[in-house]
C-alpha cells in the first residue's frame, strides 16, 4: 500500500529514500518508484535543481552524505535506503575514499540504526578493493565497508550506463558527428557491455519495492551485448550512417587530456573514466542480472535513437 512520505513515519512505512535521487541514475530510480506508487524521498545537496518530476508521493530533501546528522534525519522512518551518490573527480574535502567508502558506510550504519529493512548500494562492475586505480579501489572498498555496517545490504553493480543526458553514448554520438577521425581508447579492444539506465533504475525499483523474489545480495546489471570499444563505435556510426576513420590513441595521452579536462566545471572527461576504459567492463556471469528480475535489457539502437532523436 502506498504511504505518506512524511519524515516522521515509522520504519514500517513504505518509504524509499534515494540518496543521489537527483542524479542521472537516481532520478530514474525515483521516477520508477513513483510509478510503483511508493513514497519516495529524493535526497541530495541541491534537491530542486533540474527536476522534472513532481508528485504528492515525493519529498525532496537537502542533505549531504558527508554530514552524519543530516543523513540520520534523512533516513529516519524509511523502509529502504538506496545510495546512488557519485563522485567522479576528487575535490577539496571530497576524496573517493571519503565519499565511496566512509560516507557510504556512514549512510549504511545510520540506516541500520534507524531500523531500515533494506539498504541498496549502487557500485559498479569492475569494483575491486585491490585495484591500483584509486577510484576502482574505493568502489570495491565501499562495497566491503557497507557490508560491515549493514550485513544484509544489496550491492548493485551496473555496467556503463546509457540514456539521454548520459556521459558515454552522448559523447560518442557528438564526436562521431563532429570529427571525421574518431579517437579510440587505446586500440579500442577493451570490452564493454553498456546498459540502459532506465533498465537499471527499474531493476533497483523492483528490488526496493519487494517486486522480486530473489534473495541474492549482489547484482550485475549489464546490457544485452558485449562489444569491443571499436566495434561499439562502428555500430553507433552505422546507426548514424557515418563512416569515420578510427584512430588508436594511447592511454597515457587520454590520462593527460583527462587531467586537463578535470579543471573544467563539468569535466567532459575524467581520469577515472580513462582508468575504467583500460580493463574489460562486462558482467562476470557470477551474479544475477536484469533478466533474473524479468527485465529484458534495451537494445543499443533504441537508446541511440532516444539520444540522437532528442537533439
Ligand atoms: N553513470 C554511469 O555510467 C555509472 C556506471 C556504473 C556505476 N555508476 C554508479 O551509479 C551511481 C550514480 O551515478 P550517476 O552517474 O547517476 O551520478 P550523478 O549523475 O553524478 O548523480 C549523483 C547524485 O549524487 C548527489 N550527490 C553528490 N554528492 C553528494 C553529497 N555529498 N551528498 C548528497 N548527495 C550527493 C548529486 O546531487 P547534488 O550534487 O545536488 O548533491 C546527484 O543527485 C554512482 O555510484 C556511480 O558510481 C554510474
Amino acid at each position: 500500500m502506498a504511504s505518506d512520505p512524511e519524515r516522521n513515519g515509522s520504519p514500517t512505512e513504505n518509504i524509499v529514500t534515494v540518496f543521489g535521487g537527483t542524479g542521472f541514475l537516481g532520478q530514474r530510480i525515483v521516477s520508477r518508484l513513483l510509478d510503483k506508487k511508493m513514497g519516495v524521498r529524493a535526497v541530495s545537496r541541491h534537491p530542486g535543481r533540474d527536476q522534472p518530476r513532481a508528485s504528492p508521493q515525493l519529498k525532496r530533501i537537502e542533505a549531504n552524505i558527508l554530514d552524519r546528522p543530516s543523513i540520520a534525519a534523512a533516513v529516519s522512518g524509511s523502509r529502504v535506503v538506496v545510495n546512488a551518490v557519485s563522485l567522479y573527480v576528487e575535490r577539496a574535502g571530497q576524496s573517493f575514499e571519503r565519499v565511496h567508502v566512509e560516507a557510504a558506510a556512514d549512510l549504511a550504519a545510520a540506516s541500520r540504526e534507524a531500523g531500515v529493512e533494506k539498504f541498496i548500494q549502487i557500485s559498479g562492475i569492475g569494483s575491486d578493493a585491490r585495484s591500483s586505480s584509486a577510484y576502482i579501489r574505493a568502489r570495491g572498498r565501499g562495497e566491503e565497508a557497507v557490508k560491515v555496517a549493514f550485513p544484509q545490504a544489496t550491492v548493485v553493480r551496473p555496467a556503463v550506463m546509457t540514456g539521454p543526458d548520459d556521459t558515454f553514448l552522448t559523447a560518442i554520438i557528438r564526436l562521431l558527428r563532429l570529427l571525421p577521425v574518431y579517437p579510440l581508447f587505446g586500440n579500442g579492444d577493451v570490452r564493454l557491455q553498456p546498459v540502459y539506465a532506465g533498465d537499471v533504475a527499474e531493476a533497483v525499483a523492483r528490488l526496493a519495492s519487494g517486486q522480486s523474489d530473489t534473495d541474492a545480495h549482489v547484482f550485475e546489471f549489464a546490457g544485452p551485448h558485449v562489444y569491443a570499444y571499436k566495434d561499439l563505435v562502428r555500430e553507433i556510426a552505422g546507426l548514424l550512417q557515418i563512416r569515420p576513420t578510427l584512430m588508436p590513441v594511447p592511454y597515457p595521452i587520454w590520462t593527460l587530456l583527462a587531467t586537463a579536462a578535470e579543471w573544467l566545471p563539468a569535466a567532459p572527461l575524467t581520469r577515472n573514466q580513462v582508468e575504467l576504459m583500460q580493463d574489460d567492463n562486462i558482467a562476470s556471469g557470477n551474479f544475477p542480472g536484469l533478466k533474473d528480475l524479468s527485465i529484458e535489457p534495451r537494445e543499443l539502437d533504441a537508446v541511440v535513437r532516444m539520444i540522437d532523436g532528442s537533439r
